[in-house]
């Protein structure tokens, strides 16, 4: 078991340099699936998720390497539909875009078992009726369930009941290679998104409106090799902006994403949080802050992807705040940790009311998910004294390097 090992207590200064997007890396990895020929994907994240990805891919006959440290080729040209260990299948929801690539690539896919971080159910019918719109059907073949195509995939308009990720990324994928003309409804506008279908575009698909809540794709059964960066880790740079406001000092952040950030600055900003952006950079610095309230929602609005990180800045505010999850079901099993670390806090039904001026306490816990993990590193790194966050292999399968950068803004941080 990992385990992150903070002396902390320190004020925080320095420079950090925003790693391109895991949620928009796995999406365009697991897409490339469609493609015949070879991508070359940059600005690709160093975390577990995006190597759990290239495993995948190589367990189906894509060759996958890195040309440097953050760009990886892969030739899907001889890929077949190969056996994948269910061990990896289980690790990350991303692996639920095999079904939309498998049965575009090869007309059949087998009903994936998707896993990441436990928010209580995350269903997965959306994706199904995604696929049955295009004109997959099911059938079970010694009692496991596949969807299939043999007609080919044909577009179709597709209304999603809300504005899922996952599904909308199957949706995109499924459809680029169908026949015709789908058009997507109530579509998610994140940006990963529409990093998935600038991927795509870039090997000769025909995706239009992206980013916005419907989405247009012309299907095209020749995609093409191409090349593509990944833009900048939103969450990941809303969760360093976030080192000196609760540890003290100031913190500047280099290739983050700051258009798809409007939404998490303009909150800080109006915390009386210090933020500059100059030629590209954003500069945050340690002030008085007011309590808040927020919401998490799907973008352009408040992500829950940063509601934990959001609930340790809650607790060093001036006052009482509030977060409601209305993403996910149940997103609070990180308080358990947290508030062993000192986190005063009490939940009714969807919401968190933190009290603020707390004084977090060196401790020993276990990260209890991705962004759960990456809130202890925050407390952890304003307590006082030695702590060790275990489980860090959570944190690791989105944050890249976490301990050069923390140690690059003076933080005492190792990993053993
Ligand atoms: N939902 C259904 N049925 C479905 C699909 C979704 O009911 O078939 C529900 C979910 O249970 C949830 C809501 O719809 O209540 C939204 O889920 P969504 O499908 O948008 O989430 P996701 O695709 O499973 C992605 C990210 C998550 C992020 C969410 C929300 C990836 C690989 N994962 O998950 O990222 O929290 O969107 O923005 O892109 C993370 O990075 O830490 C992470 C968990």
């Amino acid at each position: 078991m990992g385990c992150y090992i903070i002396n902390g207590g320190k004020a925080l200064q320095g420079n950090i340099d925003i790693q391109g997007s895991k949620n928009s890396a796995v999406a365009v990895i697991m897409a490339s699936l469609v493609v015949c020929g070879s991508v070359e994907i940059s600005n690709v994240p160093d975390i577990s998720d995006v190597h759990n990805c290239l495993k995948i891919l190589r367990s189906l006959g894509c060759s996958c390497y890195y040309t440097d440290s953050n760009t990886v080729n892969i030739n899907t040209e001889n890929a077949y539909l190969g056996y994948i260990p269910t061990s990896l299948l289980c690790e990350m929801r991303a692996s639920s875009y095999l079904l939309g690539a498998e049965l575009a690539r090869f007309g059949r896919c087998e009903h994936a078992c998707a896993g990441g971080c436990d928010f209580g159910s995350r269903p997965m019918d959306f994706h199904f009726d995604v696929l049955r719109t295009l004109g997959a059907t099911e059938e079970k073949v010694n009692g496991k369930s596949y969807f299939t195509a043999r007609g080919g995939l044909k577009g179709n308009e597709i209304i999603l009941p809300r504005a899922s990720v996952g599904a909308t990324v199957n949706a995109i994928i499924c459809a680029s290679r169908a026949k015709g003309k789908t058009v997507i409804k109530n579509a998610a506008r994140e940006p990963h998104i529409c990093d998935l279908a600038c991927f795509l575009n870039a090997c000769g698909a025909n995706i239009t409106n992206y980013g916005t809540d419907t989405v247009t794709v012309y299907g095209n059964k020749h995609l093409h090799g191409g090349s593509f960066k990944l833009r900048g880790d939103m969450i990941e740079a809303g969760t360093y902006m976030l080192t000196p406001l609760i540890c003290g000092g100031n913190v500047c952040l280099h290739n983050a994403p700051i258009h798809d950030l409007e939404c998490i600055i303009s909150i800080l900003r109006s915390i009386g949080a210090g933020i500059d952006i100059e030629n590209g950079v954003i500069t945050v610095s340690k002030s008085m802050l007011k309590p808040f309230e927020i919401t998490t929602a799907p973008y352009p609005d408040f992500p829950t992807d940063l509601h934990p990180q959001f609930t340790v800045l809650a607790s060093v505010c001036n006052g009482t705040s509030n977060i409601t999850e209305a993403v996910f079901d149940s997103r609070f099993a990180y308080l358990s940790p947290l508030r062993k670390m000192g986190l005063n806090c009490i939940i009714e039904d969807d919401k968190v009311t933190v009290s603020g001026n707390t004084k977090f306490t060196n401790l020993e816990v276990f990260a209890t998910d991705l962004r759960g993990g990456a809130a202890l590193i925050l407390a952890a790194l304003s307590a006082k004294g030695v702590s060790k966050i275990y489980n860090a292999e959570y944190i690791n399968r989105g944050y890249s390097n976490v301990v050069e950068k923390l140690r690059g803004i003076g933080a005492e941080i190792e990993y053993q």
